[in-house]
C-alpha cells in the first residue's frame, strides 16, 4: 500500500521551484509525499509544461477580479477529487483567505525570495522583493521556507537559508542567485 502524503504545487509563472521539486521527487530525496497534481492560476504558465513534461496531472483554475470565494470553492473541490493532504505553493502570485486557510492548517507551505520578517507581505511578491533589498541596501538576503495562514508570509517559520547580495547585483541577478543558492534547496527540504 502507497502511504505517501499527496502533495498539490501551486503556481503561477516559470514553475523553476515546482522543477526542483519534480527533481529531488526523481532522486528519491521526498520521502514522505507525492507530487501528485499542480495547480496553476495562469493558462499560460511555463510551470504548467514542466508538469506535462513529467506525467503530472496540472490544472488551471483563474480567478476573475472579485471572486475569491468562487475560486476558493473550485479550488477546494479539485483538492477534494484528486484527495489531496498537503499543498506546497511555489511561486503561486494568489493570495489565499483565511476561510481557505483554516481548512488547512500546517499542511500550506510557501516558499518565498527574502528572509522573512523583511520585504515580504501583500504586494512583495517576484522580482519586487530583490528590487526592494537591492534598494534598501541590506548586504544579505536569502530564502524562507514558512507554514501559510490568513497573513501573507506571516505563518511560522519553517527554514531560512541567507545569500549574499554583490556589489553589482541587479534585481534579475539576485532573484537568479537566491533561486539557486537557497530557494530549490529549502523548498525540496521542506516537502
Ligand atoms: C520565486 O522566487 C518564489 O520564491 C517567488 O516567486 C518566484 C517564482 O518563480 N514567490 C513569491 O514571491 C511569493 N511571495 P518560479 O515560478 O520560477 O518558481
Amino acid at each position: 500500500m502507497d502511504n505517501k502524503t499527496r502533495i498539490a504545487v501551486f503556481v503561477s509563472g516559470g514553475g523553476t521551484n515546482l522543477q526542483a521539486l519534480i527533481d529531488a521527487q526523481r532522486a528519491g530525496n521526498i520521502k514522505s509525499g507525492e507530487i501528485v497534481l499542480v495547480v496553476s492560476d495562469k493558462a499560460d504558465a511555463y510551470a504548467l509544461t514542466r508538469a506535462e513534461n513529467n506525467g503530472i496531472k496540472a490544472v488551471v483554475i483563474t480567478k476573475k477580479k472579485g471572486e475569491q470565494a468562487d475560486f476558493e470553492n473550485i479550488l477546494s473541490a479539485v483538492l477534494s477529487e484528486n484527495n489531496i493532504e498537503m499543498i506546497i505553493l511555489a511561486g503561486f502570485m494568489c493570495i489565499l483567505s483565511a476561510d481557505f486557510t483554516s481548512q488547512w492548517p500546517k499542511r500550506i507551505i510557501n516558499i518565498h525570495p527574502s528572509l522573512i520578517p523583511s520585504f515580504c507581505g501583500k504586494g512583495c511578491y517576484g522580482l519586487h522583493v530583490h528590487e526592494k533589498a537591492l534598494a534598501y541596501g541590506v548586504k544579505v538576503t536569502g530564502a524562507t521556507v514558512h507554514f501559510v495562514n490568513e497573513i501573507p508570509d506571516g505563518g511560522e517559520i519553517i527554514f531560512q537559508k541567507a545569500v549574499n547580495i554583490e556589489d553589482d547585483d541587479t534585481p534579475e541577478v539576485l532573484q537568479r542567485s537566491v533561486m539557486v543558492q537557497a530557494e530549490c534547496i529549502l523548498l525540496p527540504a521542506a516537502a
